[in-house]
């Protein structure tokens, strides 16, 4: 069960695959939706055929008095459809709520051989990736599950960044981390109130030229959740797991949020969360890798024979460095073929 993105790690040429205790599965976007809602309930079996992984919210955005009727929801929807080769996600309210227990006891007692992962929010230490783990194989034991539910970790506290090697290294359940902006943001005082992207106000402002300081000058926003983003892959990476950025609020400024997830991918992310139908294709456009890209990997390869070496292709020195991301960028887009 191990091994979700051993795919992902660039071999030294010529040495033996990796073996992956459990087979690749495509996750370019985390699918919400509130299975309080019954009108939501009912467009689920449309929306899993055209997601990689659907997920059930029952936490942030749930209000208190619907905390209920969305895990009830969440196990009749579930129960009622085929979701083929769709994961099906729940994200369980926060180890500190009154409702956890009872979103793990119900959940996996009812629908546990339905449920690939369970998504804990606000994870502050390897501590709370111990406890759901436990807990976990408990629950499995009795209601006499064969196949393990796997945990994602959010990261969306100051302890949890400060934490996150050993957060991703806690269990051999964890299957990976998204980042969790909007709470991220608020846990370490950032003046911002958004939920995940940029801010027109954190920017780079270019050199003024000529002799006009007050206009001609451009300014570039910049990307406020890189240094996050950058360690948060390095975990996952060092441990064998999936790295995701999360959420993006503005549903409307499809183009930042096509740049935010772009960012998130160039810098390793292997998906985001989709919070509206629309961001699903922006999601399966960004996540999956450019064909000029992957016919470019080719060509690499291809030149470099046994991997050694150096090759000059269109004026650019390729080596074995380069031709491992290559390969990383080949194994990808082969795996979301298959
Ligand atoms: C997600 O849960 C976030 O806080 O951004
Ligand atoms: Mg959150």
């Amino acid at each position: 069960m191990r091994n979700p993105r051993a795919f992902l790690r660039p071999l030294a040429v010529g040495a033996p695959a990796p073996v992956a205790d459990v087979p690749f599965r495509p996750s370019r976007m985390i699918h919400f939706f509130d299975p309080s809602n019954e009108k939501m309930r009912s467009k689920v079996p449309d929306i899993a055929a055209k997601v990689d992984i659907i997920l059930g919210n029952l936490e942030d955005a749930i209000k208190t008095e619907n905390k209920e009727a969305a895990r009830l929801g969440l196990v009749e929807v579930a129960r009622a459809t085929d979701f083929g080769d769709t994961q099906l996600w729940v994200r369980v309210n926060s180890l500190d709520s009154p409702w956890v227990l009872d979103d793990l006891i119900t959940l996996v007692t009812e629908i546990g051989e339905k449920l690939d992962v369970v998504m804990v929010p606000k994870v502050e230490g390897a501590q709370d990736i111990h406890y759901v783990d436990r807990l976990l194989a408990q629950l499995e034991a009795r209601a006499g599950l064969t196949r393990p539910i796997l945990v994602h970790a959010i990261l969306e506290t100051a302890e949890g960044v400060t934490n996150v090697e050993e957060i991703a290294a806690a269990s051999p359940r964890m299957q990976g981390i998204s980042l969790g902006p909007a709470d991220l943001a608020a846990s370490r005082r950032m003046k911002t109130t958004r939920v995940g992207g940029g801010h027109p106000g954190y920017l780079v402002r270019q050199d003024p030229t000529g002799d006009d300081l007050t206009t001609g000058r451009t300014t570039y926003q910049q990307d406020l959740w890189h240094y996050t983003i950058a360690r948060m892959v390095d975990a996952c990476a060092g441990n064998d797991i999936l790295p995701f950025y999360g959420p993006f609020g503005d549903i409307k400024d499809v183009v930042a949020c096509e740049d935010q997830f772009r960012n998130a991918f160039l810098l390793g992310c292997v998906g985001a969360w989709s919070l509206h139908p629309v961001q699903i294709d922006i999601a399966k456009r960004v996540f999956s890798p450019d064909p000029a890209d992957v016919a470019h990997a080719k060509e690499v390869v291809e030149a470099m024979g046994d991997g050694s070496g150096a090759v000059m292709i269109n004026g650019k020195m390729e080596d074995d460095a380069s031709c491992k991301q290559c390969i990383v960028m080949l194994d990808l887009a082969k795996a979301l073929a298959e």
